[in-house]
């Protein structure tokens, strides 16, 4: 039969997304009896502390619907979670509860108008759900030397592109895929900017407490809570990402946005799963002994960034020292000419050739908004 639907155009040029596509290769092969070493898919490997899982369990009768916005004990704790660990003011009714940041992210997005500005390297999914809402990502190049950190005057650059129109960016720290985590003072230089040009920033704090560094987390929320959307949530710190809990704070200011996420969510997923926000509860309730968990957690993160730093340096890899969150990006460069006499010409090829040969899962640069002819994975 040849009688199929016509599809909204902004959907038919996406792919599945790199990372679950990535991860069904491994999963695949894994299933073929092969030992796959899966690092294409940024999920933690440890368990969910027991005061969530117990919470989960204890309100598995919570059947009603919740509020559009979310449990109101749950948003009131996010407040007080952030308090006390970033010194941030949340506004309590900026607060709101979606299954998972990468919703509230693309809810958040849905409804801004005017270009969207993302370093490159950056996360995989913003690009796609920009190009859903019908736009194309700006991306800002960065450079290894700076650690993949965007500076003032690339930001600066892209701003002055898109004059007359309301720039937002989406910053992700400490970020996906380099590591790179920004200092109280790189961000400071960056909302001079941000400020400058009145840019809305989407900064995305999901690896907030996934943090190498001793000194507390600075964000954005610090140095320009005027202009600033936090999002962030269970799946990476709380090691909870199947239970799809993502929150979305904006300030006072943007009670437009508020109330137009608020429409948005009521007339999309309603609510999150009452359950889940109870156990979201005692997650962002502050208690020691989770706090306990989540540092051990970012601990062995660190070691193993560490180590595999190491190793990639003395293999004669390029690649920053992490130091936040779950991943490297190393690149070939040195070895770009010997690839390219076995006939790996790109970033993809290069990816494929190391899953087909050696069973390791790892993404291509062009992932992540740089060219193919870049030499990393
Ligand atoms: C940079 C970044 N932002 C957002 C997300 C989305 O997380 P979730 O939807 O599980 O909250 C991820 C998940 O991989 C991520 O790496």
């Amino acid at each position: 039969m040849s009688f199929k639907p016509q599809l909204n155009p902004n959907i038919t040029t996406l792919k599945e997304s790199a990372t679950l596509a990535i991860n069904l290769q491994a999963k695949a092969a894994r299933a073929d009896g092969k030992d796959v070493i899966h690092f294409g898919f940024g999920q933690s490997p440890f368990p969910v502390h027991g005061s969530i899982q117990k919470a989960l369990q204890d309100n598995a009768h919570q059947k009603d619907y919740l509020p559009t916005r979310g449990l109101p004990k749950l948003c009131e704790a996010v407040v007080k979670w952030h308090k006390d660990l970033f010194d941030y003011d949340l506004h309590l009714d900026g607060v709101m509860v979606g299954p998972g940041s990468k919703e509230m992210i693309f809810q958040a997005l849905y409804c801004l108008e005017g270009p969207v500005l993302v370093p490159a390297p950056s996360w995989v999914s913003y690009g796609p759900q920009v190009n859903i809402r019908g736009k194309i990502i700006e991306s800002i190049l960065t450079k290894r030397s700076n650690s993949y950190k965007m500076m003032p005057d690339e930001l600066e650059s892209a701003c002055l592109k898109f004059p007359g129109e309301q720039k937002n960016l989406i910053l992700n720290n400490p970020a996906n895929p380099t590591g790179a985590l920004y200092s109280s003072e790189e961000i400071k230089a960056l909302v001079e900017v941000c400020r400058k040009h009145q840019v809305v920033v989407i900064s995305d704090e999901i690896y907030s407490l996934v943090n190498f560094k001793s000194d507390s987390y600075m964000g954005f929320h610090n140095h320009y809570p005027e202009g600033t959307i936090i999002t962030t949530g269970l799946s990476k710190s709380h090691g909870a990402g199947g239970y799809r809990l993502g929150i979305l704070a904006a300030p006072e200011n943007f009670s437009n946005l508020t109330k137009a996420l608020c429409s948005m969510i009521s007339e999309t997923f309603s609510a999150v799963s009452a359950p889940i926000q109870y156990a979201a509860l005692a997650a962002y309730t502050v208690n020691e002994d989770l706090l306990k968990h989540i540092n051990q957690c970012t601990q062995i993160h660190k070691l193993a960034g560490e180590y595999l730093h190491g190793r990639f340096i003395s293999m004669g890899l390029n690649c920053p020292k992490p130091e936040g969150a779950f991943y490297l990006f190393p690149d070939f460069e040195n070895y770009r000419e010997k690839l390219k006499s076995l006939g790996i010409k790109s970033c993809s090829d290069l990816a494929q050739e190391i899953f087909d040969k050696l069973l390791i899962a790892v993404l291509p640069g062009s992932d992540f908004y740089l060219d193919e002819s870049y030499f990393g994975v």
